[in-house]
């Protein structure tokens, strides 16, 4: 964060200072987890429904903070405010504003967008000090507090902009303005509170709606909904995808046995060969968008695509795949799961798994509002369709997926519905094999458990190839 001294922080925020020397100095980043403290940071308090973030601030203090931001006087120095969210979005707007040489990219769609942040982050870190922390920062919190990382010797700072509605990332772009705005795709994330694609668009068009006429607005050509936000901004488009139209463009896309993409990336100054280290098919289209905001901020194409090369998944669950001793391939996709990204991981799996048995273990997937039955028929139908060998469903809300599958006549596989986590493992050791691939993936929670038990499971280590 850049330098400010609490009685500035007060006038931001408009709080009051409590028990504290007026000119004491923050230098480092603003935390709301003790544990990420660093000597002379800033701590947020939120008072949460379990963990009350006022009864840390005597550790935050130990722990080197300067202040401790909060709604009470916790009897340590400090600011009070009546809003700690809003008085985050108040110092991240002030922040930015004395960074004018920053370039700020900011991204958002209904899947992809942490993965692809992470890319960006790697990308422009060859160019310059960046700003892109591991994890899923979007929200309001995650952005101011993204926003607060960065100090005078930052060049990039990427931020992710997630929305459960209308207006909440205009309420983003408010705080902070990007330059560059990426759009990657309008899937059925959150749809239960959109109620359509249509409004899941609208939403997500607020990022191009923010930038200026020196802006730069990144849209993915192969996704008519987010193509037709050019429409909708200020900016110069560039238009990325497979599509003809795209101006930085993926041509003659292979898959290896990993399920990793190979492809030609062409832009106006220049193409050359990607050959990626992430797995799946999707990975084209979020490696196109990440290769375009680095051209904007000057790289050179082939240097790009040397980069693109090197890129991994910073933040974890997202298409990790790894090898058991056992012989076994996991892809962990774990993290979060919306029909979308199901169907892009399923298709992984298939790659990946060609000539091999393959196993999806499919969580519920949350926040699908009336979309939930059919949401989840969608995924199994497809799981049938691309050929799984097995499809176990874990619990009973997932249950619609077996009957998607069903419905798939020339389907051979096995449907299997697990009580649990802890069920979905037994069937999973009972019988897995040498060669075998297996698929994890859920709305977050506890099937990422079933990744874990995986990958320490000594029945699957046992098994040598
Ligand atoms: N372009 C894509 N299309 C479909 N699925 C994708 C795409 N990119 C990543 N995914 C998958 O979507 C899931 C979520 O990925 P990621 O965390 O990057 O997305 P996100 O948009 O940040 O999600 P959240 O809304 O939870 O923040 C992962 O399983 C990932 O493998
Ligand atoms: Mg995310």
């Amino acid at each position: 964060m850049i330098r400010m001294t609490l009685d500035e922080i007060a006038e931001i925020t408009t709080g009051h200072l409590v028990n504290a020397d007026p000119a004491a100095t923050v230098t480092a980043a603003v935390e709301y987890d003790t544990r990420a403290l660093q000597p002379g940071g800033l701590f947020v308090a939120f008072a949460g429904e379990r963990v009350d973030g006022h009864d840390f601030a005597a550790a935050a203090v130990a722990a080197g903070a300067v202040g401790v931001l909060g709604t009470r006087d916790t009897g340590q120095p400090g600011i009070v405010v009546d809003d700690p969210l809003r008085a985050l979005a108040a110092l991240a707007t002030v922040a930015v504003r004395r960074l004018p040489e920053l370039t700020i990219v900011g991204l958002t769609g209904s899947s992809g967008k942490t993965t692809t942040k992470d890319y960006i982050g790697q990308l422009l870190a060859r160019l310059g000090p960046t700003v892109a922390p591991a994890g899923s920062l979007n929200n309001e919190l995650g952005f101011p507090y993204t926003v607060l990382k960065a100090d005078p010797a930052t060049r990039f700072l990427v931020l992710e902009m997630g929305a459960r509605g209308i207006g909440h990332i205009r309420y983003l772009t408010d705080m902070t303005r990007p330059r560059i705005g990426v759009v990657l795709n309008v899937g059925a994330a959150h749809i239960g509170e959109f109620g359509s694609v249509e409004g899941t668009a609208q939403a997500k068009g607020e990022l191009v709606e923010a930038l200026g006429e020196d802006g730069v607005a990144v849209l993915n050509a192969d996704d008519p909904l987010v193509a037709a936000m050019a429409s909708r901004t200020a900016a110069r488009v560039v238009f990325v995808g497979e599509s003809e139209t795209a101006t930085v463009r993926a041509v003659d896309v292979t898959l290896d046995e990993r399920g990793r993409a190979a492809y030609t990336l062409i832009t106006p100054a220049g193409s050359a060969p990607v050959r990626l280290a992430v797995t799946g098919r999707h990975q084209v289209g979020n490696t196109l968008a990440a290769a375009a905001v680095a051209l904007e901020a000057g790289m050179a194409p082939t240097a790009v695509a040397a980069a693109l090369g090197e890129v991994g998944v910073v933040s974890g669950r997202r298409m990790d795949v790894f090898d058991t001793p056992g012989g076994v391939t996991v892809i962990d996709d774990s993290y979060n799961a919306n029909p979308s990204s199901t169907a892009a991981a399923l298709r992984a799996l298939a790659a990946l798994g060609a000539g091999r048995r393959t196993t999806a273990v499919l969580g519920y997937m949350a926040e699908l509002g009336q979309f939930e039955t059919s949401g989840h028929e969608e995924v199994g139908r497809l799981a049938a369709e691309l050929g799984v060998d097995r499809v176990i469903a874990v619990a009973d809300n997932a249950a619609p997926i077996l009957d998607g599958a069903a419905t798939v006549p020339a389907w051979k596989g096995e449907a299997v519905l697990a009580a649990d986590q802890a069920a979905a493992v037994a069937v999973l050791r009972g019988d897995l094999r040498p060669g075998d691939v297996v698929l994890v993936k859920g709305s977050r929670y506890r099937t990422w458990e079933v990744a874990d038990a995986l990958r320490a499971d000594p029945a699957t280590q046992e098994v040598s190839p």
